[in-house]
């Protein structure tokens, strides 16, 4: 039998910031999906565009009912009366959307009335093929499997930059279980940590420093980055987990580039003022002296020089979120320079989830690994744990072991964990090898 839609509604709803977000239900004969599209703070230049209203009295300008209209009123008639066949995949919907928006940063009906339109699709599409949505993402992105990788979380514990009120310039310093032996022993230690953190926190600043930035790390006052590192080396000396961590550090440099420099006292009433060397030259330091194994824009999305001569030395996993933007010819340029070695995925960059599929796909080409991440203003969905099972990026960013909008990914996770052992499927946990997973995938097809 034709799984066709039955009905495609739409309406806004609030993410973790407090700020309006599209919602999607798309209903079938096998059910009711929804999705929920998250949204960024620190969003590059080359991101697909979001649709506010611009209506100063609701929500100060940020409304999405335009975007909801655009969903009810134009994508779900459309899509509806085209008749898809669900069983056969969500890409000929991906591709009817995009080619019905026109443009080339889905500006016209908005990359998060389209998002949440796809990722509801692919819940739908999955009920069609009688399988789970991580199941289903890994047949649409063509792994053959045997099992599964399972990722290697990388949790953000100490915010800076524009998500939190502190003076750090760097906005994400991740924590990375590598040497657990499974995702749900991961994410046991990494709350573990979580907590010695913050009472160390405590100890060092008082109680009054122990608030949370907007992806639940905690911001105390400090503004060099060897000051948050000593903090994490120091956590998981005391919570018993020396040497069970390594750390990924994301300054988001494109948020204090200026005149060709790097402000690291943006945040604070002094400037700090490095040049692009001075920059490198702190990085290099930084990485001989903890132990760091990614590093995500340390550079501008457009300082393409200071990327490509660090590039020739790194040794580490080099990431490109606004550089990329999850967008193949931003991917394509960026390998012709080698300018990095990781993509960051991130589907509200691009729009649809089969477009983001494409991109991780084509950095696996390159012998790239990917790096799948939520966004700062989240929403409840937990669909990016069964993107990243289902393309075996090997290691995703979704914030601290804290905040509902962050756990439900962890917590999914360690479900999709549960239910692949009781099933006998075969899950791997990368640990110190999360790099080269997706690569191990593509080498088994
Ligand atoms: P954003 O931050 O969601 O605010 O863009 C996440 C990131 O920079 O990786
Ligand atoms: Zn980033």
């Amino acid at each position: 039998m034709r799984a066709t839609i039955f009905s495609i509604k739409a309406a806004q709803r609030l993410d973790s910031r407090g700020k309006p977000t599209v919602q999607v239900e798309i209903t079938t004969s096998d059910g009711t999906f929804p999705a929920i599209v998250p949204s960024g703070a620190s969003k590059g230049d080359y991101e697909a565009i979001e649709l506010r209203d611009k209506d100063s009295k609701a929500f100060g300008g940020n409304g999405v009912l335009e975007a909801v209209r655009n969903v009810e009123e134009v994508i779900g008639p459309a899509i509806m009366s085209k008749a898809f066949d669900l069983a056969e995949g969500m890409k000929p919907i991906d591709d009817f959307m995009v080619k019905l928006d026109g443009t080339s940063d889905k500006s016209k009906l908005g990359a998060n009335s389209i998002l949440a339109v796809s990722m509801a699709c692919a819940r739908a599409c999955a009920a069609a093929q009688s399988v789970p949505l991580y199941e289903f993402i890994a047949r649409e992105i063509g792994s053959k499997g045997p099992g599964y990788t399972m990722p290697v979380p990388f949790f953000n514990v100490l915010n800076g930059g524009v998500h939190s009120g502190n003076g750090m310039a760097f906005q994400e310093f991740m924590i990375a279980p590598i040497a657990a032996q499974s995702v749900t022993e991961g994410i046991q230690w990494a709350a573990e940590v979580y907590q010695e953190l913050k009472s160390l926190i405590v100890e060092k600043f008082g109680k009054s420093a122990i608030g949370i930035g907007d992806e639940g790390g905690f911001c105390p006052p400090i503004s060099h980055p060897s000051e948050a590192l000593d903090l994490l080396v120091e956590s998981f000396r005391r919570s018993g987990h020396d040497s069970h961590f390594q750390v990924g550090i994301d300054p988001a440099s494109s948020e204090f580039f200026k005149d060709d420099k790097y402000d690291l006292g943006f945040k604070t009433q002094e400037t700090d003022m490095r040049t692009k060397s001075g920059m490198a030259e702190l990085y290099n330091d930084l990485i001989e002296r903890y132990p760091i194994v990614l590093l995500e824009d340390p550079f501008a999305q457009d300082d393409w020089d200071a990327w490509v001569s660090f590039n020739e030395t790194c040794k580490i996993e080099l990431v490109g979120d606004d550089l990329l933007a999850t967008n193949i010819i931003r991917i394509d340029k960026a390998a012709e320079k080698k300018a990095c070695n990781a993509l960051l995925l991130k589907i509200n960059q691009i729009g649809t989830i089969s477009e983001a599929l494409t991109a991780a796909k084509r950095a696996y080409e390159l012998g790239w690994s990917v790096f799948v991440s939520h966004r700062s203003g989240e929403s409840t969905d937990s669909f990016i744990a069964d993107l990243t099972v289902g393309i075996g990026s090997g290691h995703l960013k979704s914030g601290a072991p804290c905040r509902g909008e962050r756990v439900v990914k962890y917590n999914r996770l360690m479900d999709i964990e549960d239910i692949l052992k009781a099933q006998n499927i075969e899950c791997r946990y990368p640990g110190e090898q999360f790099r080269w997973a997706g690569k191990a995938r593509d080498s088994r097809n």
